[in-house]
Parts: C-alpha cells; sequence; structure tokens
C-alpha cells in the first residue's frame, strides 16, 4: 500500500522523472507487511531508471578533461548499459513470474557490476587532477557538490536493489530472523561497533606495532537494563564505525610514542527518544578547528597516497574518502555525522542516527 501511495504521488507530480526518496519507515512498512513482488517490480522499473539516468546526465556535463578519462569513461558505460537492461523491462508484464524472475536476476548483475564505482571514480579524479590541477578552488567546489549526489544516488540505488532482490530471492536467514531485506530491525550497536573495531585493529596490526584499546559504554534512556538496538542497516553502520576507528587509530598512533601504552578510544552509545548518538574519542592529538570542514574533501588526506592497484593489502588510510562517505551514509536516513577537535589533544567524531520505531 505505501509503494502505492507513492506512486500515486509520483504521478501526480508535474515531473515523473525526479527520484521519489524513502524514508526508513516506508522500507520498514513495505518489506515487514506481505511485501509484494509485483508492486516492488513495477515500482523499481521506472524509479530505478529515473535514477540512473539522473546520474548519466550529471556525469556527462562533468568537465570535459575529467569525463575523458579512461576510468569516468568506463563508469559512464557501465550506467548506460544498467540503465538499458533496466529499461528492457517497461513493456513486460508484471503478472508473468518469469519477468519478475528475470527482474531479480538483471538487478543482482546491475548490483555487481558497479561494484568498484568508489575507486574507480576516484580513480579518475586522481588521473584528472595529477594531469590538470592548478589547484583551481571552483573545480574543487563542483567535484565536491558532484561527488556527494553521486555517492548519494549509488546508496539509494543499492538500498533500493538489495531491499527487492533479498526480500524477493525468498533466502530468508534463520539466523537472522529480524531483517528486513538488508535492514535490522533490533540492530545491536555495540556489537557493530564491536565488529568495526576489531577489522580496524586487525588491518592497524599491519602497519604498527601498536593498536590502542576500545573502551565502549552505552546508556539505553528508554530501558537502562537492555542493550541499544535500533532499526537500520548494520552494514552501513559497520562502514562508517571501521571508517573513524582507523581515524582515530592512525592519529592515536601517530601522536603518541608506541613503546608505551597507547590511550584507549572510548565510544559512548546513547539512545533517547529521538536520536541514536555514537560517539568517538580519540587523543589522537586532534586538528586545527579552521581545517575541520576540509577534512571532509575527498582526496584531502594527510596520509600518503596508496597504490590503488594493491588489491591485496587494504591501505590504513590516504584516499580521503573515509569521512565523506560515512557522512553520507548518515544523511541518507536523516543522520550525520560531526568532527569536534580539541587541537593539541585529540578529536571526538558524532555519529547521529535517526531512530525508528
Ligand atoms: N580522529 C582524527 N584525528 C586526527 N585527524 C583526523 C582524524 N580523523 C581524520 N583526520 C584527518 O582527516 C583526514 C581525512 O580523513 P579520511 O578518513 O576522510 O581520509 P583518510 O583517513 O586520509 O583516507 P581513507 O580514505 O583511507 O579513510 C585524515 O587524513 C586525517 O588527516
Ligand atoms: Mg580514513
Amino acid at each position: 500500500i505505501c509503494f502505492l501511495l507513492i506512486l500515486m504521488k509520483r504521478t501526480s507530480k508535474p515531473n515523473i522523472f525526479s527520484p521519489s526518496p524513502l524514508s526508513m519507515k516506508q522500507f520498514l512498512d513495505f518489506g515487514s507487511t506481505n511485501a509484494c513482488e509485483r508492486t516492488s517490480f513495477v515500482f523499481l522499473r521506472q524509479e530505478l531508471p529515473v535514477r540512473l539516468a539522473n546520474i548519466v546526465k550529471e556525469i556527462s556535463v562533468l568537465p570535459p578533461r575529467l569525463l575523458a578519462t579512461p576510468s569516468v569513461q568506463l563508469l559512464h558505460s557501465w550506467y548506460i548499459q544498467s540503465l538499458m537492461e533496466i529499461l528492457d523491462f517497461l513493456d513486460k508484464s508484471p503478472d508473468d513470474h518469469r519477468v519478475l524472475e528475470m527482474f531479480v536476476d538483471i538487478l543482482e548483475s546491475v548490483r555487481n557490476r558497479h561494484n568498484d564505482v568508489v575507486p574507480t571514480m576516484a580513480q579518475g579524479i586522481i588521473e584528472y587532477k595529477d594531469a590538470f590541477d592548478r589547484q583551481d578552488a571552483v573545480t574543487d567546489h563542483n567535484i565536491q557538490y558532484f561527488l556527494d549526489r553521486f555517492y548519494t544516488s549509488r546508496i539509494s540505488i543499492r538500498m533500493l536493489i538489495n531491499q527487492h532482490t533479498l526480500i524477493f530471492k525468498g533466502n530468508t536467514n534463520p539466523a537472522h530472523p529480524n531483517t528486513i531485506g538488508c535492514i535490522d530491525s533490533v540492530c545491536e550497536v555495540t556489537e557493530v561497533a564491536q565488529d568495526a573495531y576489531e577489522s580496524a585493529k586487525m588491518l592497524c596490526e599491519q602497519y604498527y606495532l601498536g593498536v590502542p584499546e576500545l573502551e565502549l559504554r552505552q546508556m539505553n534512556a528508554n530501558n537502562k537494563q537492555e542493550p541499544i538496538h535500533i532499526s537500520y542497516v548494520p552494514s552501513h553502520l559497520y562502514h562508517m564505525l571501521f571508517e573513524l576507528f582507523k581515524n582515530a587509530m592512525r592519529a592515536t598512533i601517530e601522536n603518541h610514542d608506541t613503546s608505551r601504552s597507547l590511550p584507549p578510544i572510548k565510544v559512548m552509545v546513547a539512545l533517547g527518544g529521538e536520536d541514536l548518538t555514537i560517539k568517538m574519542s580519540d587523543r589522537g592529538g586532534g586538528v586545527p578547528f579552521r581545517k575541520t570542514e576540509r577534512l571532509f574533501s575527498y582526496m584531502y588526506s594527510t596520509a600518503p597516497r596508496p597504490s590503488i592497484e594493491d588489491k591485496h593489502r587494504a591501505p590504513l588510510a590516504g584516499f580521503g574518502y573515509g569521512l565523506p562517505i560515512s557522512r553520507l551514509y548518515t544523511r541518507y536516513f536523516q543522520g550525520d555525522l560531526q568532527l569536534y577537535s580539541m587541537e593539541g589533544h585529540g578529536t571526538d567524531a558524532v555519529i547521529h542516527l535517526k531512530v525508528t520505531y
């Protein structure tokens, strides 16, 4: 019903080619009450081409020299191919089972085709900057604006594809009965934080001799005895926390003599009536206030640039994508990510998420 309402709203809009934003509540409502594959198919076969076409259009108006790089050309071709493949379904009958099955298969192959979009786009920007960069503030600003929209759109397309394929492929995971597609309606925040810490720790150990400990606390104002659960996409939360842990570890280690004990990374998770807040505090020396917003620029990094070809060894830092992409993930569901630094002491990275009941 929810999807039908959205569709009706869409058709009454003057411009049917604008994407329809969906909230966490809409995803949950649709997935939990006898989700209808036919309705979802009819929605997506129009919605996905709208979103893909918008990206294709935005890529095509990039600065010509950026557009001409092999990486951006490759990306462009992926989006056009995916757009054509989905448009193919516009005249197919939603009542035919084989059509619905084919649609799921096509969505999976579209998703796989686009797996490497982030590093490929990053490579394109590097090629462009290396060849032509004259430290032009206007171009930098435009690229930042484009990438924010481009990656947000990618997050949303993948979310739509994942919901459809996970819900209708029929493989409900008995170990996680509370998942609706890729959303976990009882996502345990501290568990995700612990996992993200362990992964960052493993990576950190490959580069440094020590790793700061984790001190994790939580405050559930709604029920003090209960661990904190929220409806959220665990993979999004994991991604943001992993990025923040890598940054906090690197700052802590570079700011301390590793032969002595390192100050721990402190994480506080708090749940109120409206917000779920996660604060990660490190004692990594912080950054000057003047530079705080710059940390969210794509490609801004104080680490040496890692080799993009070396796929066997993930870097701990260096692309300058950790913070900006994490902030997009938080904003996708109306949250935010902010950094408060005390230069000379350390940094608090704060994730605010909206709670959906
Ligand atoms: N907790 C922190 N303390 C001090 N500086 C930080 C902290 N977090 C981020 N920074 C600074 O912000 C820069 C950008 O961070 P960001 O995570 O976006 O990119 P990165 O860590 O350099 O590379 P990657 O894309 O691999 O994450 C870092 O290079 C670092 O200089
Ligand atoms: Mg980082």
